[in-house]
């Protein structure tokens, strides 16, 4: 089968032609229609988690996926061939990932029937960004009445925070560069600042003299959560999905930090399927790429200027 994969830590992602995987016990094999773009998708290239997980090479790239199912391993019973799914495919151990023709997943794991109304490119888009987002909201108790700064809200998990985070009543405020203002207000942004246009301390302190409740942040380094914090009030959240809070540092003023590890069920792709088919929720697929071109597309991306989801047509 055709994939996109790297030959060691660090190596530059290549179109392969490598074994089609067999599911073992408790597995689904996927035929793969569309493959979802994460930047962990070269974070795990760059070896983050060799300390964790064994690498098991050629190593396949890419973690979301949408596809139908092939064929069902000993033991699943819920899904069946023929059926289409989506949801995240992990197998950094066998070498396995999403890019690819046929990826494996576990039947009990982040893996859900597609609705409906669901194209395979969306669906996607949907598992790791998606989820992310869903979980940012909740971990940092946004709730109604609250003014909510999203940093990095014009990616992949922060169009879906600006959304989401929307809903619950907070007013929220989304960093865009000028191109993506519009699209943001649409999302339901009350207000946008371009971080390239200028202090954003100061453009948020113009309209919030007295702060704010809580930053969700998916870009910032520790030097810029340090600065940012500054706009918080007493009692104040700070999240990143990048590990770069020190909670002790937000104790000692009065906020707290998290840093999140993402959660991923099967269930809470269903109840993100259910807000996206009730209209409630939109997952905005700004680029679709095909699979030889996807070596290029990574490099493109590592320079940043992401615009909601790329998808990669298999
Ligand atoms: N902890 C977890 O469980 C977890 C889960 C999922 C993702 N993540 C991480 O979260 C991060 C975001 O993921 P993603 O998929 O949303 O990435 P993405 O799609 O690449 O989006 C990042 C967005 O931030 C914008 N941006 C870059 N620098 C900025 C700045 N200084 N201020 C404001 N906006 C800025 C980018 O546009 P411009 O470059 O044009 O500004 C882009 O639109 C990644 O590092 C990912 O690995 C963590």
């Amino acid at each position: 089968m055709r994939a996109i994969a790297v030959s060691e830590v660090g190596a530059t992602p290549t179109l392969m032609n490598l074994p089609t995987p067999a599911p073992g016990p408790g597995e689904i094999l996927v035929k793969v229609v569309a493959a979802g773009i994460n930047p962990f998708d070269w974070k795990i290239v760059d070896g983050a988690l060799k300390d964790s997980v064994p690498y098991s090479f050629p190593l396949i790239m890419g973690v979301d996926g949408a596809g139908v199912v092939e064929a069902a391993g000993e033991g699943v019973t819920d899904l069946r061939a023929g059926e289409q799914v989506y949801g995240q495919f992990f197998g950094v151990p066998r070498g396995l990932g999403s890019y690819a023709e046929y990826a494996i997943a576990k039947a009990d794991g982040p893996v859900a029937r597609m609705p409906q109304g669901m194209i395979y490119t969306q669906a996607a888009a949907v598992p790791t960004a998606t989820m992310t987002a869903y979980n940012a909201v909740r971990l940092a108790n946004v709730d109604e009445g609250q003014t909510v700064l999203v940093v990095g809200a014009t990616g992949g998990v922060g169009q879906s925070v600006v959304q989401l985070a929307g809903a619950t009543g907070a007013k929220v405020i989304a960093t865009a560069r000028a191109d993506m203002a519009e699209e943001m207000r649409e999302l339901g942004a009350a207000e946008v600042v371009d971080y390239a246009a200028g202090d954003l301390n100061e453009q948020v302190l113009r309209a919030h003299a007295d702060g704010i409740d809580a930053i969700l942040d998916v870009v910032s380094d520790k030097t810029g959560v340090e600065r940012l914090a500054a706009l918080l009030r007493p009692g104040g959240v700070y999240l990143s999905t990048i590990w770069s809070v020190n909670p002790d540092a937000m104790a000692a003023q009065e906020l707290r930090g998290v840093n999140m590890d993402s959660e991923a069920s099967a269930e809470l792709l269903e109840t993100i399927a259910g807000l996206i088919d009730a209209g409630k929720l939109k997952v905005h697929v700004h680029h679709e790429v095909a699979l030889e071109d996807v070596p290029a597309e990574i490099m493109r991306m590592r320079a940043g200027g992401a615009r909601g989801k790329t998808v990669i047509r298999v």
